[in-house]
């Protein structure tokens, strides 16, 4: 796989993660018009109240100083009002009062200043007597504030009202006690107060869903470049990968074909031991560099034919110092380090260059070292012959629970077969196969770039 080849399937134009994009960004247009709607028609639908509710207290207000100029002198003297006559001019004055559209009061209260209720009148032309006389009964004294009438909104028989308190006061300024009245909107103003609402908010959604229409092609444009910048940015980071770890392997060897078999190898066992997809990269990466320091080894000892002597084979293990050098360059492959530095680790801990043990190597390092021995066994080298499958696997578990991780051996025990049986077939099997790997664990890299 080199740089033009194998990765279509991140670089191209259908991507899942254009896909994705596009599914979000309508998603996300849709949700924004929706709730924009549902604000919208609440708030308009709680102002039009505000202005109806605002409307029938200044209504009430009126018709509380025509009251006052034609019947003032029947409360003028608090301690000798006369509730009866009262209760009859109210009534009186109400059946003369033209209906308003907005609604109608449907119950009155008058309350002494001292806070003692004086009179109360209750019109049953609205159905829901009761409960008006319910909802009265259990008002309190109202605060005669700062003189000025207020409304309160609140439900009466699961209908909106308005309790209207009304301060009444002498020409002289003195407190002569508290109207306290009960509008109901009339069933016209609460469909309009409603239906202003929802049109209101219909409108919006529309706004916004056209103003979607119009900025979602510039959006998906954008961001389409952005992903295909980053895509760019993926495999230009991938081909680095492959270009250096092919080319450590092609000094000390002809091809660079163990680089890809070994990847390969760990990246079956990797998944078979269901890595999760950020471990699974970390292996892929791992095993394509896990010699990269071998670029800091002399030709005489990397290139010697025969075996190292002692001097030689520690010089060789500075590989993986060499390795952390290199990688500790780049951001993007840290966390190959967790193969590079353990791969000649052993689970016993009689390996290099740590001597640490069992759970102390990391999994994919584990991983890594059974696919690079088995590649080792069964592959020829100067020195030696290539072993068939079955010697490799006997030499393989030989070093069961010392060199290798025995999950790590049954899990490769499971599909080494097959896999060894495509390695053999050709160089390009390997290269074929971890196209589509790379593809499939390298895009989930790419999905997380919508976070
Ligand atoms: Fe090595």
């Amino acid at each position: 796989m080199t740089a033009g080849e194998g990765n279509e399937g991140i670089r191209g134009r259908r991507h899942p993660l254009r896909r994705f994009v596009h599914r979000t960004l309508l998603l996300r247009l849709a949700a924004a018009a929706l709730a924009l709607a549902a604000v919208t028609s609440a708030t308009v639908a709680l102002l039009e109240r505000n202005r109806v509710s605002g409307d029938a207290v200044a209504h009430a207000l009126g018709r509380a100083d025509r009251f006052h100029a034609l019947h003032g002198e029947l409360y003028a003297d608090p301690a000798r009002v006369d509730a009866s006559a009262l209760r009859d001019a109210l009534l009186a004055f109400r059946g003369n009062l033209e209906k308003i559209s907005l609604g109608d009061f449907v119950a009155f209260r008058l309350w002494r200043p001292d806070g003692t209720p004086l009179t109360e009148i209750y019109l049953e032309a609205n159905g829901t007597a009761p409960e008006v006389r319910a909802a009265v009964a259990g008002w309190t004294a109202p605060r005669p504030g700062d003189g000025k009438a207020r409304g309160e909104a609140m439900r009466v028989g699961g209908k909106p009202h308005l309790r209207i308190v009304l301060p009444i006061r002498d020409p002289a300024g003195n407190a002569l006690g508290v109207a306290d009245a009960l509008f109901a909107f009339s069933p016209e103003t609460i469909r309009a107060f409603r239906s202003d609402g929802l049109r209101a908010g219909l409108w919006i959604a529309l706004a916004v869903l056209l103003t979607a229409a119009f900025i979602y092609p510039v959006v998906l444009h954008l961001t389409g470049r952005v992903v295909d910048f980053s895509v760019r940015l993926l495999d230009a980071n991938m081909d680095t990968l492959e270009t250096l770890g092919n080319a450590i392997a092609q000094r000390d060897s002809d091809t660079d074909a163990h680089n890809y078999r070994v990847t390969l190898l760990s990246a079956r066992i990797g998944e078979e031991m269901g890595l999760p997809a950020a471990e699974m990269r970390t292996l892929i990466k791992g095993a394509f560099l896990h010699d990269v320091g071998k670029i800091g080894i002399p030709d005489r000892v990397l290139l010697k034919p025969g075996r190292l002597d002692a001097a030689e084979f520690e010089l060789m293990k500075t590989h993986v110092e060499h390795g952390r050098e290199i990688l500790g360059r780049s951001a993007w492959l840290q966390d190959a380090l967790n193969v590079v530095l353990y791969h000649h680790e052993t689970v016993a801990g009689k390996g290099y260059p740590r001597g640490v043990a069992g759970e102390e190597i990391p999994l994919t390092a584990r991983i890594f070292a059974v696919a690079d021995v088995f590649d080792a066994l069964t592959s020829k080298r100067p020195y030696k012959n290539p072993f068939s499958f079955g010697q490799a696997m006997e030499i393989l578990e030989e070093g069961r629970g010392t060199h290798f991780d025995p999950k790590v051996l049954d899990v490769f025990a499971r599909i080494a077969g097959p896999l060894y049986e495509r390695l053999e077939r050709s160089d390009a099997v390997p290269r074929e196969e971890l196209s589509g790997i790379m593809r499939t664990w390298f895009r989930d890299e790419m999905e997380s770039l919508e976070y």
